[in-house]
């Protein structure tokens, strides 16, 4: 797929500065960061812990505002756009903590994201389309239809995951998604990743620590000290 420079990018992070406010003191964590992500695109983003890509992803996903610059999504302001929009609409997010819901079982919580994001599969019902999700993840129907509780941190992570990929969305914000992961089903994750992006269209950012990880995106970013940078990867 060719990308066309006519067409606003997907995303764009304009003189994004946050500062976080603390009774006593103030932390600045990501200082005048300029970025601009394209549809069809893999990024990885790598940093020491503390650096901030957590909250560089809060940002982009729309979960927070940042306390200085703009953020938009097919150039239009996210503020102006509408944050719950964004979310609803156009971003899906794995988060590190999973944030599944935990008084439903596996199933539920994929197919509820589907139903709040009014995302319905090209075939079939969404319980079907969610189960084979679940499936593609290793996660069969005994598991699926188990509250997320029963479930262990790495099936947890996989179930975030066929969450997200559930919703027909432009970008997809994972933080840390193999993390939890043997290494056969983290490369799974990283092809379907690679898939959405070149085959979807969608742009794929990925936080992680794995330089493993972040060999196999088609560009990786740094960020360190509250600024963002991109590797020249020799590929
Ligand atoms: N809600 C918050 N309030 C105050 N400080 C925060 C908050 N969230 C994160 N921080 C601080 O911001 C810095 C970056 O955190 P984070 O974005 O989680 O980094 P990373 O994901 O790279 O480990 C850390 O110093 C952290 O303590
Ligand atoms: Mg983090």
């Amino acid at each position: 797929m060719t990308s066309t420079t006519a067409t606003p990018p997907v995303l764009r992070i304009a003189d994004v500065s946050h500062t976080y406010s603390g009774q006593r003191r103030r932390t600045t964590v990501l200082k005048s960061i300029d970025y601009v992500f394209e549809r069809g695109t893999f990024y990885t983003i790598l940093g020491p812990s503390g650096s901030g890509k957590t909250t560089l992803l809060s940002l982009a996903s729309g979960l927070d505002t940042p306390t200085k610059g703009t953020i938009s999504f097919d150039g239009q302001d996210l503020t102006a756009l509408g944050l719950g929009r964004y979310r609803n609409k156009h971003a899906a997010t794995i988060f590190q903590q999973y944030n599944l819901l935990t008084y439903m079982t596996a199933l539920q919580n994929v197919t509820t994201a589907m139903e709040i994001t009014g995302t319905k599969p090209a075939s079939g019902s969404r319980k079907a389309h969610a189960l084979r999700l679940l499936e593609d993840m290793g996660l069969d129907k005994a598991m699926a239809t188990r509250n997320v509780l029963q479930l262990s941190g790495g099936q947890q992570q996989r179930v975030a995951i066929a969450r997200a990929l559930a919703c027909d969305v432009d970008i997809l914000f994972a933080d840390e998604p193999t993390g939890n992961l043997d290494e056969d089903t983290a490369q799974g994750i990283i092809d379907t990743f690679r898939e959405l992006a070149h085959e979807q269209g969608t742009c794929v950012v990925v936080v992680t620590h794995s330089q493993h990880l972040a060999a196999q995106s088609d560009r990786v970013l740094h960020l360190r000290k509250g600024k963002l940078t991109e590797q020249v990867n020799a590929r």
